[in-house]
């Protein structure tokens, strides 16, 4: 997983490709690199750590070279170093690559081409391609025959973008299981790994599939498959524009990501309910699947969409009288799932992209099951994969913690089960007050929103600690989840989640004087039970922050915070609002950086 961008064309390369790096930098950052290609050499410039980094050592206004390539790196094969940094090249500097994903066949191609004398610079399995391009370039006498005979020696997942003397003006790309995006203007055609890379010259771009090699020329760009075969161009338009994936005013994407979620939400709803506010939901209207025979729903994602995935779940086991799963997407595809014709599996991802997610969709194609995606990302893998596409319209999501998508994907999850509702038959209780309050989120998070600076003030008690304990029963259990989750990735609070009732049978030994027990008690039917699981707590010395709905009594508690009346199937989507907050604040005061957390990416397009 990392950044991939590439220009050729009549004006400067570099400016192109270090702002698409920027944009892209979510995608990995611990090393940087470009190569521009000159008429006679090709100058390849690497850097470990963050692409400002490289940028100090550029001579950025004296680079004319009007073609080149540049990557974010995230490593998988060798450290982060200036040697493993990309872009790799050939051992005579005439050809360079930049990579994202895996060359599984790579120990066996550096044994064989380190026999024929080929000498390795770096411990990446990239390096491999750029000198098995060049052993056939040697044998082929051209570039392009040489690009499409390694591509054919590659087993595992790659974005590639290569570059060379010999075809100084040409950008080969090729694309299996990674994401690649190509655009084009008059005189110039450019790639990135996303489409925010491309947005600065075009909104209107071609994602490649599977299997697909476009060779960019300026103004140019020609489709085949990979044994050369030309392809149909399929271009798409990219409604959202740039100054939507910048900050507008807040100190980190996170935050301002956390108070779109009024938005996010109201967007994702835009057209689901008719004039009978009857659930409309066309993409599952063209779902292949015979309704009446459906035996069993999955819900599979990978982390915080994971948790979205066991709210759903939670939510559809308690009206549906179908068997319901829900599985991470790394167990699913190693595990041994029930998968039929009768079975609909729904995957959720924001990026689209998640290597294990992708992966499930595939092997629940294979085994004939229907499968319907929830992904916020037009034109992402996940959704040309998938049997049909539920799109949130959360806008682009930049910091690695997510907020906004996880609010949304609950939201067209609920949507989802109530439309599966009406397919199958089961009974949704006070049908009409669900809606009602469905179409009260925007104002309801907008309502919870107002609690940040009480949650500013109540984070203080978290920066000092570290551990910290998240615990609810039932629906506030994902959320409870999700609240640690937020609170590890990027205040590195070690914060663990419990079901309430769990807590007495093992985790309460680590509860002691000042230890902090975030408790989640939303949901009127359980929360008598969850108090007494958090007096359990108080007993050992715990200190509570209590988040619950705003009826519940809870006189007894000094740090109390209220989720504004809603039903309470809709009170996680606003309680964890509280707890984002939660991380934030205490991420801001250690002074960690919020959008960029230590060891992770954006997007993990890597098993
Ligand atoms: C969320 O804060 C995480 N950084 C991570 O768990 C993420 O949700 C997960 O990697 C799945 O990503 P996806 O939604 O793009 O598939
Ligand atoms: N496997 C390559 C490496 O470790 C590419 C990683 C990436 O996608 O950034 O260098």
């Amino acid at each position: 997983m990392c950044g991939i961008t590439g220009f050729t064309g009549k004006s400067r390369a570099l400016p192109f490709l270090l702002q698409g790096l920027e944009k892209l930098e979510y995608r990995g950052y611990d090393s940087a690199g470009v190569t521009l290609v000159g008429t006679e050499e090709l100058k390849t410039w690497k850097e470990k750590g963050r692409l400002s980094v490289l940028e100090e050592k550029l001579d950025i206004a004296h680079c004319p070279q009007r073609c080149g390539i540049g990557h974010t790196r995230w490593a998988t094969h060798g450290i982060p170093s200036n040697l493993n940094a990309h872009p790799h090249n050939n051992m005579d500097n005439t050809i360079s690559i930049v990579h994202n994903g895996i060359i599984e066949n790579y120990v066996e191609l550096r044994a064989d081409l380190e026999a024929k004398g080929f000498v390795f610079a770096s411990e990446t399995d990239t390096e491999t391609v750029a000198h098995l391009l060049d052993f056939n370039y040697r044998e082929t006498g051209n570039m392009r025959d040489a690009v499409y005979a390694t591509i054919a020696g590659l087993e595992g997942s790659f974005a590639l973008c290569i570059v060379s003397c010999y075809d100084p003006e040409t950008i080969y790309v090729a694309k299996k299981e990674n994401p690649m995006i190509v655009g084009k203007t008059g005189d110039a055609a450019f790639c990135a790994s996303d489409a925010t890379g491309l947005l600065s010259l075009t909104k209107d771009v071609l994602p490649l599939d599977d299997g697909q090699i476009a060779i960019l020329k300026p103004g140019s760009i020609e489709l085949t498959d990979f044994a050369g075969k030309a392809l149909e161009q399929n271009w798409i338009h990219i409604p959202y524009d740039m100054e939507a994936a910048q900050k507008g005013g807040y100190d980190s994407f996170m935050m301002k990501e956390i108070h779109e979620q009024p938005d996010a939400v109201r967007e994702t709803l835009r057209g689901r309910f008719d004039k009978n506010d009857r659930i409309r939901m066309d993409e599952i209207d063209a779902l292949e699947i015979s309704w009446e025979r459906l035996r069993r729903v999955y819900f599979i994602a990978c982390g915080t969409a994971y948790h979205a995935c066991i709210y759903a779940r939670t939510l559809f086991d308690r009206y549906a009288d179908i068997d319901s799963f829900v599985m991470p997407a790394s167990e699913f595809r190693y595990g041994t799932p029930k998968l039929d014709a009768d079975t609909l599996c729904v995957f959720v991802s924001q990026s689209g992209e998640t290597a294990d997610t992708l992966a499930a969709v595939k092997l629940a194609n294979e085994k004939g099951a229907a499968t319907a995606a929830i992904t916020n990302v037009l034109g992402s893998s996940i959704s040309r994969t998938a049997d049909v596409t539920l799109y949130t319209a959360a806008g682009p999501e930049i910091a690695v913690a997510s907020t906004k998508a996880y609010t949304t994907q609950i939201v067209l999850l609920i949507c989802l089960i109530m439309k599966l509702a009406e397919k199958t038959g089961f009974v949704i209780p006070d049908y009409a007050h669900l809606v009602a309050d469905m179409k009260r989120l925007p104002q309801i998070l907008t309502e919870i929103l107002k609690l940040e600076d009480t949650v500013g003030q109540l984070a203080d008690m978290l920066k000092e600690q570290r551990d910290a304990y998240f615990i609810g029963r039932q629906l506030d259990y994902p959320t409870a989840l999700e609240g640690a989750l937020k609170l590890k990735e990027v205040s590195y609070v070690h914060a663990d989640a419990y079901y309430a009732g769990e807590l007495k049978h093992g985790p309460i030994a680590l509860i002691e004087k000042d230890t902090v027990v975030v408790a989640m008690a939303t949901q009127p039917e359980v929360a008598a039970k969850t108090m007494s699981n958090i007096q359990e707590t108080i007993a050992r010395g715990a200190r509570i922050i209590l988040i619950t709905d705003s009826t519940i009594p809870a006189e007894r508690f000094e740090y109390v915070l209220r989720v504004p009346a809603v039903r309470e199937e809709l009170a996680g989507i606003a309680a964890v609002v509280l707890l984002q907050l939660f991380a934030y604040f205490t991420a801001k005061e250690k002074g960690c950086d919020i959008d960029k957390p230590r060891n992770l990416a954006k997007s993990v397009t890597v098993e």
